[in-house]
């Protein structure tokens, strides 16, 4: 029965409070998620404009393209940018994201060491404009902005991306956070259905609790070997309060905030997500009903973000 020692099984779960699909969609998603809000997180561009007006950080937009016409003139738009990132509005999944590290004469030098020329560089953003990678292969408008810089804390932990932390609010308190990390089976994505490994983190330090990569307990980074103990997120207490402000400022009650640490701006909302997965329950190890129970209890909701994240930390944290 050795294999029982790596594998969460199902009975493990259910006893563990685990929310499934139908009840998400249902109790939590149809609930507290007015459809009218959905577009301030299904278009990144969207977001960004909402999340700079309000004050939340988000990685510094440095350009959008949303005509055609406009795509000959981006090389002289970026000529004092080396790096960037450019990504579709209404993208997913990681699809039709470039991120470019660099420049070799007029070449444009992509993370994996492989150039495009201005004329491919242009091509691609008319793809991307025309909604190859948009939902529902809409028209789509493109995002120019400031490249992660991935904190030294993930030195030994990432492999070609940048990782990513989720947490999930409800009703302006996190629940349950994640984080990321990209492997050479996911591509350098942080997707979990792509062999990304998922970390559940203890809500009161920022430590990790438990690795799961599909499906199945680790210990270690498939590709780099280094175990996870050493992971202690830095500026945990600021990283969940950026997440718990996502609340007021998009009006979703059920909301998953991706996050990233960079290494200078420090943590920086990525983009959100208002029908987030359930996933997060296997890296934790825990269930998230009993959790959305408990703030559904609170006699008295409306607290400031600063005591909303206390509250989740004592109630929902580990000692
Ligand atoms: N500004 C950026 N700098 C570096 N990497 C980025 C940046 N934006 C996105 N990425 C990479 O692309 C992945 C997906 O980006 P994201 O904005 O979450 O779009 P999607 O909706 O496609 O998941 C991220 O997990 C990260 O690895
Ligand atoms: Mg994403």
């Amino acid at each position: 029965m050795k294999w029982l020692d790596n594998w969460i099984v199902p009975w493990q779960l259910s006893r563990l409070g685990i929310l499934g699909m139908n009840a998400r969609n249902s109790c939590y998603i149809q609930r507290y998620n007015p459809r009218s809000k959905y577009p301030l997180v299904d278009d990144k561009l969207k977001t960004k404009k909402l999340a700079l007006k309000s004050g939340l950080k988000v990685p510094p937009l440095y350009h959008v393209i949303t005509a055609q016409h406009q795509i000959p003139k981006i090389h002289a738009a970026l000529a004092h940018y080396d790096e960037f990132v450019m990504k579709p509005a209404r993208g997913s999944g990681g699809n039709g994201i470039l991120v470019i590290c660099g420049r070799k004469d007029d070449h444009y030098v992509k993370v994996n060491d492989t150039t495009l020329s201005p004329q491919q560089l242009e091509n691609y953003l008319s793809n991307v404009l025309s909604g190859l990678h948009s939902l529902g292969g809409q028209p789509d408008q493109i995002i120019v902005e400031h490249r992660i810089q991935t904190h030294p804390i993930f030195e030994d932990y990432s492999f070609r991306g940048v990782p990513d932390i989720r947490v999930l609010v409800f009703l302006g308190y996190p629940v349950m956070a994640m984080l990321r990390l990209s492997t050479s089976s996911s591509n350098g994505k942080a997707n979990l259905h792509q062999g990304a490994i998922g970390l559940g983190l203890n809500l009161a330090t920022g430590v990790p609790i438990n690795a799961v990569q599909r499906g199945t307990l680790i210990t270690k980074h498939p590709d780099t070997g280094h175990t996870f103990e050493k992971i202690r997120l830095p500026d945990w207490d600021n990283l969940l309060k950026l997440a718990s402000g996502a609340y007021e400022v998009t009006g979703l009650g059920y909301l998953g905030v991706d996050m990233v640490l960079d290494k200078d701006e420090g943590p920086l909302i990525l983009e959100m997500n208002a029908r987030p997965g359930l996933s997060i329950q296997v890296a934790n190890n825990a269930g998230l009903l009993p959790r959305l129970r408990a703030v559904e209890a609170l006699a008295e909701k409306e607290a400031p973000v600063a005591e909303r994240v206390k509250f989740s930390q004592h109630k929902f944290g580990q000692k």
